[in-house]
């Protein structure tokens, strides 16, 4: 079998035992209200399980895919510390994620970041506590494309993406502009390529 280079092989056809799919992310929070609804408005997500202490949410056949657990006198984050930096959600397509865009924008949730990273366009939230949350299509199709872009493209060189206007996007987009033409990043003079992801 033909190995594609930059794409390791599946741990089972490795015949090793590892997991079968990422289950969910916990959170504590001293805004446990604010935070479920945040997730449920931002996700489509309702709850499995809701009391004051904890809130499982789910948006798909898995039982909870969020939890929120109250903890009282939690210090807020800071952008000092090492941690998880952000968990990321996939759309099934860019008209998907752009509706999405849109209807949060409606009800106030805005994104901070919009950026095109070359295999991901994705859009950037913070949630209430200032979790970081990325809302994403993948551009290529398979692993193999994903691996040919970073050997082909100038991710040398820009490691990090192409900020791009939203709503100049979404008029592209209702205009009919070809989906390869929409998700391709453009090459971007090197000083005007991000020095880091965004921080807290
Ligand atoms: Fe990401």
């Amino acid at each position: 079998m033909h190995q594609h280079e930059g794409v390791p092989v599946p741990a089972a056809r490795r015949d090793k035992v590892a997991p079968v799919r990422f289950a969910h992310i916990v959170f504590r929070t001293s805004r446990k209200e604010e935070m479920v609804q945040w997730y449920r408005t931002v996700l489509e997500a309702e709850p499995s399980l809701h009391n004051p202490f904890l809130t499982f949410l789910t948006f798909d056949d898995e039982h909870h895919r969020i939890a929120i657990v109250e903890m009282p006198g939690l210090k807020d984050k800071d952008a000092t510390i090492a941690t998880m930096d952000h968990c990321a959600f996939t759309y099934a397509s860019l008209g998907d994620l752009l509706a999405t865009y849109q209807r949060l924008r409606e009800t106030g949730i805005h994104p901070y970041w919009c950026i095109n990273h070359g295999p991901n366009l994705s859009f950037y939230y913070r949630d209430p506590d200032g979790n970081q949350v990325e809302l994403e299509i993948d551009v290529f199709e398979t692993s193999e494309q994903v691996s040919d872009w970073y050997a082909g493209s100038d991710f040398p060189d820009n490691p990090i993406g192409v900020k791009f206007d939203p709503d100049d996007l979404i008029a592209r987009f209702q205009a009919g502009e070809a989906l390869e033409e929409l998700t391709r990043r453009p090459k971007i003079a090197p000083a005007d390529v991000p020095a880091q992801l965004p921080r807290d």
